[in-house]
């Protein structure tokens, strides 16, 4: 079998966070005095909070002090927690519960691959952090994405070679991640943001065991 372990992002894979990160850095932006478009923000998409600050400023075009980036990077964070603290199990993408009991039952391996350091809190607040089998977040990690680290870690602690994991990645940086770390890869979303994916698909409600095993076995 060539897939044993299927390894996901957090963020617009199983739920839909993306919108609430891009309302907060947007909300920085105006602070600042510039706009931030939803186009600006797909360069935003599985990367670090810290660089996440560092294109908004070159968005902006401006230059400010570590200590001004150090506070704005905490303040675009409470703002974030506060958009999710009331996250239920309900803000699961469509089949994505499906998908993973099914990859449970056929005895593949599950992950989770972020740049988060609140995936943990998210998983706990939908009540999903039980059907994982590793969990690597952006405390676990010390490289962003696109280096292959994240992925790299999973595959680790789930005792998988990489050539035997698909990575599920709906931001491009997460894309070159899985690539850069020798995995299969399917992208989430819309093909023009997912370059390099193997294939790209806009969600989980039509994917199942059968359609990956038609795609990868
Ligand atoms: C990624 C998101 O999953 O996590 C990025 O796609 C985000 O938008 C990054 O910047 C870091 O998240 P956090 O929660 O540690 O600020
Ligand atoms: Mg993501």
């Amino acid at each position: 079998m060539k897939i044993k372990a299927c390894l996901f992002d957090l963020d617009g894979v199983i739920v839909d966070t993306a919108r609430y990160h891009y309302i907060a850095w947007k909300n920085i932006a105006n602070e600042l005095g510039f706009d931030f478009s939803e186009a600006q923000n797909e360069r935003l998409k599985g990367v670090s909070r810290m660089d996440s600050l560092d294109i908004l400023l070159e968005i902006g075009q401006q230059k400010i002090e570590l200590a001004q980036k150090n506070e704005l990077a905490e303040r675009k964070n409470n703002l974030y927690l506060s958009y999710i603290q009331n996250m239920t199990p309900e803000e699961i993408l469509p089949g994505v519960i499906a998908f993973l009991d099914e990859l449970h039952d056929k005895g593949i391996l599950i992950g989770l691959g972020s740049a988060s350091k609140n995936a943990l809190s998210i998983l706990n607040l939908i009540h999903l952090t039980a059907k994982f089998n590793a969990v690597i977040d952006g405390n676990k990690v010390s490289k962003a994405k696109p280096d292959p680290e994240v992925f790299l870690n999973g595959a680790n602690e789930l005792g998988v070679k990489p050539q035997h994991c698909l990575v599920f990645e709906d931001a491009q940086a997460g894309v070159d991640a899985a690539r850069n770390a020798g995995m299969h890869v399917i992208g989430i979303g819309q093909a023009e943001n997912l370059k390099n994916a193997e294939f790209v698909i806009p969600g989980f409600e039509d994917m199942n065991f059968n359609r990956l095993r038609s795609l990868y076995f």
